[in-house]
């Protein structure tokens, strides 16, 4: 006879926090949201941690290496998206290890015979007004000059004057050589008052541009995650069929942890792909596996070796696998019970293993709570796709400015190696969708306001650390009237009276 669960499964949206005590040193700014990211032994320091509980989705609309320097800066891990070439994808992450902070590839680049007109559409498209002059119009050709606005005045001079004629020629820039370090490059800004510094070669090829105000925002980042060679840390997503070429590109490109992304992690293949890593790196690769929503199908992961276990099935924001298959289960019941089995697993073998909230964070107490329940971070993706960093489109919809977002299963993005079982090789249903998200704004206001959210409430439950609040918080189902209780209600809204008043 087939097993049934007890009770029904619930979402986070079901369940509030209750508070406790919190004594004078309970405030946010003593909260530390550092985490684990890969198992450990009791009594030992786990080999990669975070400063802040966010990842972001393995996903074609969500983590490219902008994305993963971006939330880098603040203290997370950018899971970059593995539905696509071996090659670009490992390009991808070397991007991410060879960026330099405060050292910018330059975006706005023209050659010395293209015109005032052309500077000025360039300057329209990317809002950029440091312009590099090369060769051949490459951001890595010969730098023969620089234009700015102080070079011109589109008043007094002809659209198709030529950039030759106006630019500041090499001659008398003021530039650095390879090797520079950033401070040395900030002195000589500071110095000779500049608001950019142009970074070149023995050949005088442009390599960088080091920015006035962004040598200022790099010492403002206190959460960087930086590795032991002070580059940000990246993560990237592998698959269940091509990891015995895609995983040494990976590692060679320098990613630190890797993902097998499924949306179905309870199976051999999964094994297999462990396997395979422990056999050739032993446990200097780090691989996190899922996604699971038991105890059982957790155990099975944590003994196959993964270093992470990733939890959701069926509650991605752009998700239908619960209605097209019929499989899933509510996210909050799902990390209450893995949990469990984590902190179990803990006590028989002394072997930490975190674990992760994939998909169906809602609103920023969400997180709040998936971390209460046992998560060690949470891994969103509708959340960074509405933001200036993620790759996609930003679009003008009825007056509103969109970015879109769509699943990985979805027919835009085509990754059957997430959902295909038995090697069909091709995508043969939709378990996903495509979608506009409203336009957020950057990455870093959002993610210090969300977070501001976070501590507050952890304060409210008298908890300085994660750990403090997976052993503090206390948890309450709600009925369906009392959330309709928590929201406002029984009054009318200024906005509303307004235009009913009209
Ligand atoms: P969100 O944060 O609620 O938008 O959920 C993001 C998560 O949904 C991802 O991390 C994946 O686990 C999952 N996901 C991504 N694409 C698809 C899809 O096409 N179908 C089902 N789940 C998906």
């Amino acid at each position: 006879m087939a097993y049934y669960y007890d009770g029904p499964s619930h979402t986070f949206s079901e369940y509030l926090l209750v508070p406790g005590y919190s004594s004078s040193q309970c405030v946010p700014a003593n909260v530390n949201l550092q985490t684990p990211v890969v198992k450990f032994q009791k009594g030992e320091e786990p080999a990669l941690k975070m400063n802040i509980p966010l990842v972001s989705a393995i996903m074609q609309s969500v983590s490219d290496d902008n994305m993963a320097i971006a939330l880098a800066i603040e203290g997370g891990i950018s899971f970059i998206y593995g539905s696509q070439s071996i090659e670009s994808e490992a390009a991808m992450v070397a991007r991410v290890k060879n960026y330099k902070a405060g050292f910018v590839r330059s975006d706005s680049n023209i050659k010395p015979d293209q015109t005032l007109q052309d500077i000025l559409e360039l300057k329209e498209k990317n809002g950029h007004s440091t312009i590099a002059v090369t060769e051949d119009g490459s951001p890595n050709g010969k730098l023969l000059g620089v234009v700015t606005g102080r070079d011109y005045r589109v008043s007094r001079m002809e659209l198709d004057t030529k950039v030759c004629e106006f630019m500041t020629p090499f001659s008398k820039l003021i530039y650095a050589t390879q090797g520079v370090t950033l401070k040395e490059a900030n002195d000589i800004i500071w110095d000779h008052k500049l608001n950019s510094l142009p970074v070149v070669d023995d050949k005088q090829n442009l390599l960088y541009f080091v920015f006035r105000k962004d040598y200022s925002s790099h010492k403002e980042n206190p959460n960087e995650l930086l590795d032991a060679s002070k580059r940000y840390v990246v993560g990237a997503g592998i698959n269940t069929r091509d990891y015995e070429q895609r995983v040494p590109a990976l590692v060679e490109a320098g990613a630190d942890v890797l993902c097998i992304d499924s949306s179905e992690g309870f199976s051999e293949w999964q094994k297999r792909t462990i396997d395979f890593i422990r056999e050739k790196y032993g446990d200097t690769v780090k691989v996190g596996a899922g996604n699971v929503v038991d105890r059982e199908g957790f155990l099975y992961l944590a003994k196959a070796g993964a270093d992470f276990v990733k939890i959701g099935i069926g509650g991605g924001s752009i998700c239908i696998t619960r209605e097209t298959k019929g499989i899933g289960r509510g996210q909050a019941t799902a990390v209450i019970e893995v949990a469990k089995a984590r902190d179990e697993y803990y006590q028989q073998t002394g072997i930490y293993v975190p674990i992760c909230s994939d998909g169906g964070i809602v609103y920023d107490y969400h997180i709040t709570l998936a971390l209460a329940m046992g998560a060690d971070f949470v891994m969103l993706g509708r959340y960074f796709s509405r933001f200036d960093e993620s790759p996609t489109n930003k679009v003008n919809i009825n007056g509103s400015y969109m970015k879109e977002y769509w699943g990985e299963g979805s027919n835009r993005a085509r990754n059957w190696q997430r959902y295909d079982l038995g090697g069909a090789g091709k995508l043969s249903f939709e378990e996903g969708v495509d979608s506009y998200v409203p336009y957020a704004g950057s990455l870093k206001d959002n993610v210090t306001l969300t977070l501001n959210k976070v501590k507050s409430t952890m304060c409210n439950c008298g908890a300085l650390t994660i750990p403090e609040l997976q052993e503090k918080a206390k948890l309450t189902l709600v009925s369906s009237t009392s959330i309709v209780e928590g929201g406002a209600h029984d009054v009318l809204l200024k906005d509303q009276s307004v235009n009913s008043v009209k």
